[in-house]
């Protein structure tokens, strides 16, 4: 089947869009043709992002300020997109934060952070969208990661943050079918501003890591945005209409369940 056209008539809502994977999904789903309700902390970049899709996409875009750790503004935003748009048919959940810190160093606030975002962000906006979505169905996409499945030192809290968002993910899609369809994209290490940013400012120390992760990587190299967004859009289409509560990793081979 051709991807091209084919989110025409659908509104997805992405969270975490200002940024890195959100915004190359937010893209990705504007040039398939669906609108898209882009919601972060920082709404200044995300309405940047949103006329890059208004530019490239035959749907609509509009960004949303949002932090979604937030139940009440998770709500608000969401029930604002659905206003704006007149429906809601995808929800992404990309909004995450992923901080270094070994166990012992970690401070009660950085472990609230983290599970509140990663975690209880999209718990929040998995309910929003519950109640928005049509009567004939919906889709959830969670962006999860390969830390959920392989230990990584010093993402102890963010891998178990993300373990937490599988499980629900899994346990949700049995509770909401036929209804609505619920799967998780995993990524392996990817090329983004947040990630680059965790990697500390010494360029070189960047680098090693780079080469120290594609040496470990089947396919010798970390993924771009672009990639991920791709196993994205496939879940919020309807080219997967029969798949739910599955995982797939985009991490050139570096996890395999
Ligand atoms: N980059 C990687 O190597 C990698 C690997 C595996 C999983 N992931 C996951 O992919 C997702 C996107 O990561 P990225 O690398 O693109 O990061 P990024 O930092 O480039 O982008 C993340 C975006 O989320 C937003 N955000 C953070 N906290 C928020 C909150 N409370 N409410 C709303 N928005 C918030 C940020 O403002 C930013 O725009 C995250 O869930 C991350 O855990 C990334």
């Amino acid at each position: 089947m051709n991807a091209q056209g084919e989110l025409e008539n659908k509104v997805l809502i992405i969270t975490g869009a200002a940024s890195g994977i959100g915004a190359a999904a937010a893209r990705l789903l504007a040039s398939r043709g669906g609108s898209v309700a882009l919601l972060d902390l920082d709404v200044a970049r995300a309405r940047d992002v949103a006329k890059e899709c208004s530019a490239e996409g035959s749907g609509r875009a509009r960004a949303f300020a949002c932090d979604v750790s937030s139940r009440e503004q998770a709500q608000h935003a969401i029930a604002m997109a659905a206003a704006h748009f007149g429906r809601v048919d995808v929800l992404v959940n990309c909004a995450g934060i992923f901080p270094s810190s070994p166990v012992a160093e970690t401070t009660e606030a950085l472990l609230q952070k983290v599970m509140a975002v990663n975690f209880y962000g999209a718990v929040h906006c998995a309910m929003a969208a519950l109640q928005v979505f049509p009567d004939s169905g919906g889709v959830i996409v969670n962006v999860g990661s390969g830390a959920a499945s392989r230990p990584i030192r010093g993402l102890s809290v963010y891998g178990a943050s993300k373990a937490a968002l599988l499980s629900f993910s899994r346990s949700l899609a049995l509770e909401l079918a036929p209804r609505v369809r619920v799967n998780t994209v995993s990524p392996g290490p990817t090329e983004t501003p947040g990630a680059e940013a965790a990697a500390g400012d010494d360029p070189r120390a960047l680098e090693r890591k780079r080469q120290g992760i594609s040496a470990d990587t089947p396919m010798r190299r970390l993924a771009c945005p672009a990639e991920v967004a791709e196993a994205i859009a496939y879940f919020a289409s309807d080219r997967s209409n029969f798949i739910t509560g599955q995982n797939v990793h985009v991490s050139g081979g570096r996890y395999m369940p």
